[in-house]
C-alpha cells in the first residue's frame, strides 16, 4: 500500500482556514482524540479537524488526496481494535465528525429517519422513541458512541439476535469518496436493486473507503411492553437449548440472549460493588434474557421460564418486575468491559462461532489456555445469541497485570492464538463485531479467506489508490 505524506505546516494551515477557528483542534490541547478506551496504545495526530457540514468534509479529503495526507475519520473515539487510533509512525489528521450531529427528518410513516454521522446513538433512540419508533441498535458505550462509527464499523450488540448489526439498520448513507466526491445516497426506500450497493460497501470498511456522513436509518414499532430475566445455567451448551426453548415458544420477541459467568460476575462484585448479583455468588452460567412485544408477553415468559426450569434447562431465574430492576440487572452486563479493564485484564476476544457450536467451543478454549496456566482467570461472556463471545483473561490471582506480562513476555500472545485458532477451527471470524481496525491486520492475513482478500485490496485500489482513507486499518501499510 502506498505511504502518505507528512501535512506541511502550509498545508495545515489551509485546513485551518477551510475550517475557521472552531473547526479545528491541536492535539495537544485534545488528548481524547489520541485515547485508546482499552489503553493498549497511545495515538497521534497531525491536527484534528471537526468540519461541520458535508461541503467541509469534501473539501478536506479533497485538498488531502492532492497532498496525499492520511485521514483517519472520528465518530465517538470508542472502537475497541484501534480503527480510530492514529499510530506513531504515521502523519494523518483525525477528522471528527462531532459537530455533524443533527437529526436531518424523522418520518414515522415510511418507519425512517435521516441522521447525521455525529449524532450520538442514544439520541438516535430517543428521537425514534419521541416518534413512536424503536431504532434498536443497542450497545453499552451507546451513551457516547456515534452513527457513523457504527456503521463504518458495522457494530453489533445486544439485539443483533432479533434486528441484526447496524448494517441490517441502514436504508442507504451519504458519504465522501476519497477523492472528495459526495455520494448522495441517502434513500430511504426498502427495495432498489440497481447494481452494486455503495452502502454495503461502505459500512464496515472502517473508513478506509470514504467517509460516512450522513445515514438513513430503518425504525421499527416500538414493542408495548418487555421483560427481562436473569437465568442460572448448568453449562453453556443448556444456554443454546434454553435459547432454542425460548424462541420456539415466543418467536421473534426474545430481543437479546447474552451469556456471562461467575468469574465474571467476580471481577463485577470487585471494582462495582454496589451492583447486586442476583444469586449472591451461586452457580456457574448466566444468562440475560429479553422479550419485547404486547402486552400479554410478560405473564408467557414466566411461564416459558418455569417450563424451562421443569426441563431442566436453568437452575434458578428471577425476573425484573419493574423497570428500576431491569435496568439493575442490565447494568450487570453493560459494566462488564469497565469491569475487565479495572481488574486488569490482559487479552480481550472478540470472536464468532456457528451459534450451536458456542458450548464446545467456549469448554476446549477454555482447557487451552488453562493448559498455558492453569491459575489463569477467564470471563467468557457475549452474545450467545449470535454465538459472538468475549474471553477476557486475567493474571492469576494476587498479580497485577504489568508485574504478569514482564514475567510472561509471550502469554499474552499465545492466548490470542489459542482463542484464533479455536475460533477457525470451528469455521467461526477472528472479528465478531468490533471489526479489524489496526489490531487484527495480521490475524486477517492469517485466518482470513485469501479470495476475499484480494477482491477487497483490489476494490481499495481502485476506490483509493493513494491509500489516504485510514491507511494502515483493515490492511496493515
Ligand atoms: C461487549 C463489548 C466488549 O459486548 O463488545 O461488552
Ligand atoms: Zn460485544
Amino acid at each position: 500500500m502506498t505511504k502518505t505524506l507528512a501535512p506541511s505546516e502550509d498545508f495545515l494551515q489551509s485546513l485551518k482556514q477551510l475550517v475557521g477557528p472552531s473547526g479545528w483542534q491541536h492535539p495537544d490541547d485534545a488528548a481524547r482524540y489520541l485515547d485508546d478506551p482499552r489503553g493498549y496504545v497511545r495515538g497521534k495526530a497531525a491536527l484534528i479537524v471537526l468540519p461541520s457540514n458535508v461541503e467541509e468534509v469534501s473539501e478536506i479529503v479533497r485538498l488531502c488526496a492532492q497532498s496525499r495526507i492520511g485521514i483517519v475519520p472520528y465518530g465517538g473515539g470508542t472502537g475497541l481494535v484501534s480503527g480510530q487510533i492514529v499510530p506513531e509512525n504515521d502523519h494523518a489528521i483525525i477528522l471528527s465528525l462531532e459537530r455533524m450531529n443533527a437529526i436531518r427528518s424523522i418520518d414515522p410513516d415510511n418507519d425512517s429517519m435521516v441522521v447525521e454521522a455525529g449524532c450520538i446513538l442514544m439520541d438516535i433512540q430517543n428521537a425514534a422513541q419521541d416518534a413512536n419508533r424503536l431504532f434498536p441498535l443497542s450497545l453499552a458505550s451507546e451513551g457516547s458512541c456515534r452513527i457513523g462509527g457504527n456503521l463504518a464499523t458495522n457494530a453489533g450488540g445486544i439485539q443483533v439476535i432479533r434486528y441484526g448489526n447496524a448494517r441490517d439498520l441502514c436504508l442507504g448513507i451519504e458519504a465522501v469518496l476519497p477523492d472528495g466526491t459526495i455520494y448522495n445516497g441517502l434513500s430511504p426506500l426498502r427495495k432498489d436493486n440497481t447494481g452494486y450497493d455503495l452502502r454495503h460497501l461502505l459500512i464496515g470498511s472502517e473508513g478506509t473507503l470514504g467517509i460516512i456522513t450522513a445515514a438513513s436509518l430503518k425504525l421499527f414499532p416500538k414493542p408495548q411492553s418487555s421483560s427481562t430475566a436473569f437465568c442460572a445455567l448448568p453449562s453453556p451448551s443448556h444456554a443454546i437449548s434454553l435459547l432454542n426453548f425460548c424462541r420456539e415458544a415466543m418467536g421473534d420477541t426474545v430481543s437479546a440472549f447474552e451469556l456471562m459467568c461467575s468469574e465474571g460476575m467476580d471481577v463485577l462484585a470487585q471494582h462495582f460493588p454496589k451492583e447486586r448479583h442476583p444469586f449472591n455468588g451461586e452457580y456457574s452460567w448466566f444468562a440475560l434474557i429479553e422479550i419485547a412485544g404486547s402486552p400479554s408477553i410478560e405473564e408467557k415468559f414466566e411461564t416459558v421460564l418455569m417450563e424451562a426450569f421443569e426441563n431442566e434447562l436453568l437452575l434458578d431465574s428471577v425476573v425484573a418486575s419493574s423497570s428500576a430492576q431491569s435496568q439493575a440487572l442490565w447494568r450487570l452486563r453493560e459494566l462488564m468491559a469497565d469491569a475487565n479493564k479495572l481488574g486488569g485484564v490482559f487479552c480481550s476476544s472478540d470472536t464468532s462461532v456457528p451459534k450451536n457450536r458456542v458450548g464446545e467451543f467456549i469448554k476446549m478454549t477454555d482447557a487451552a489456555i488453562l493448559e498455558l496456566n492453569p491459575d489463569l482467570i477467564i470471563n467468557k461472556y457475549g452474545h450467545m445469541g449470535d454465538g459472538n463471545l468475549h474471553f477476557n483473561v486475567f493474571p492469576p490471582k494476587g498479580i497485577g497485570k504489568d508485574e504478569f506480562m514482564e514475567a510472561n513476555p509471550t502469554t499474552q500472545e499465545d492466548v490470542r492464538r489459542i482463542i484464533n485458532d479455536m475460533t477457525h477451527k470451528l469455521h467461526g471470524s477472528i472479528s465478531g463485531e468490533h471489526g479489524i481496525g489496526r489490531l487484527k491486520t495480521a490475524d486477517l492475513q492469517r485466518y482470513g479467506d485469501p479470495v476475499k482478500i484480494a477482491v477487497m485490496k483490489s476494490i481499495k485500489m481502485g476506490l483509493d489508490p493513494d491509500n489516504i482513507m485510514n491507511p494502515g486499518a483493515i490492511f496493515s501499510n
